[in-house]
């Protein structure tokens, strides 16, 4: 698609946030931090190691060795961690609350048991975290939603409509202010989900279902390094999430939900489910925005939405997006004989950041 003639070519939004990341650890944690902290300045971090972050200490500790990661120098140092909290059925209100208070949990994320990566030690059913539900709408905590059921009859494509029938249009009536995010929302039925639900409902988009659909799983053979859960769907369901992220609506915000893992880990008999966009994100977004003819919304859906829902400020820096050209980078190596591959690797996007 070729962006309206009459788009701006520079436009100057907050400094972003990615309000859904996956920055797993130890030597892939220091090759993919630096991608995301380039360009956003908090992050929303997914708690799904394989050791997952249940508890304040957890937390601790792993923000301790995200700040570590971090390159010494630049607009990367001043990167900030927000941590969220694992649920499991055994998570106690208690020390939700203390976490919150204390500062050390920015959220708590809720896995269905066994829907996607790292999500073993995940929630067996979701109706049954009543008191969780109740604390945090009581303190104001917000409640991230990965919204896929897991049950192996649903149709993996219906699995995020399904999961809105049966599980969250329950929570959000038993809870109507509870703060509530559908994590990567992937489908119609999600967007309306968040659209008719006049509460603190909200969801974030990521870049890959803007830019993909369901064929690209299959484009000329099988593409693992286009294989993420919630799956892409069909091409009506992409445009749709177009027509969300780049409305100007507070209620979708930008998480790009990157995703590494390593080469072979994906290119393999039973591949891992997750993409990485860290290293051009903010690149994609820009050109979706563009082709939609929706720039001057950019900055609600990357800069100020997410941080309204989170209660907190926009970013005090700016930076300034412009046509130009953006490389992808290809593998990277993130030690050993191991590597990582961007989405879209090696492809020319046609906006660059300059700051
Ligand atoms: C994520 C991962 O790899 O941790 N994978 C993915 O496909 N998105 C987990 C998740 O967010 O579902
Ligand atoms: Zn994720």
């Amino acid at each position: 698609m070729s962006p309206p003639s009459d788009n701006p070519d520079t436009i100057t939004i907050h400094r972003p946030d990615d309000w859904h990341l996956h920055v797993r650890d130890g030597a892939m944690l220091k090759t993919v931090l630096p991608y995301t902290a380039r360009v956003f300045a908090r992050a929303i971090i997914m708690p799904n190691l394989p050791d997952p972050v249940t508890t304040p200490a957890k937390a601790g500790a792993y923000r301790r060795r995200i700040l570590d990661a971090l390159p010494d120098e630049g607009v990367a140092s001043r990167f900030l961690p927000l941590m969220t909290c694992y649920l499991t059925d055994e998570t106690g209100p208690a020390m939700l609350e203390e976490g919150f208070a204390d500062g050390v949990w920015a959220a708590a994320k809720l896995y269905p048991a066994h829907a996607t990566t790292g999500s073993a030690d995940g929630v067996t059913d979701p109706l049954k975290l009543t008191a969780v539900y109740e604390k945090m709408q009581e303190i104001g905590m917000p409640l991230l939603i990965h919204g896929e059921v897991t049950d192996p009859d649903v149709d993996i494509f219906d699995r995020e409509a399904v999961f809105i029938e049966r599980y969250l249009n329950r929570i959000v009536r038993d809870f109507p202010s509870l703060k509530v995010v559908l994590e990567h929302v992937t489908t119609r039925e999600g967007v309306a989900f968040v659209e008719d639900h006049s509460g603190p409902v909200a969801a974030t988009i990521t870049a890959h279902h803007l830019i993909i659909n369901r064929n690209a799983l299959f484009e000329g053979g099988i593409r693992p390094h286009r294989y993420c859960l919630p799956v892409a769907k069909r091409e009506e369901h992409r445009l749709e999430l177009r027509r969300a992220a780049t409305s100007g609506s507070p209620k979708f915000f930008l998480g790009t939900d990157s995703a590494p893992h390593a080469i072979g880990d994906k290119e393999a008999d039973c591949g891992c489910a997750g993409i990485f966009s860290a290293p051009t994100a903010m690149e994609l977004y820009a050109r979706v925005f563009d082709e939609e003819g929706a720039l001057e919304h950019l900055d609600t859906f990357a800069g100020q939405a997410g941080p309204a829902f989170y209660g907190l400020e926009p970013n005090h820096e700016h930076i300034t997006l412009a046509r130009g050209e953006t490389v992808t980078p290809g593998n990277i190596d993130i030690g050993g004989e191991a590597a990582v591959q961007p989405f879209g690797a090696g492809r020319t996007l046609n906006w660059e950041i300059r700051d």
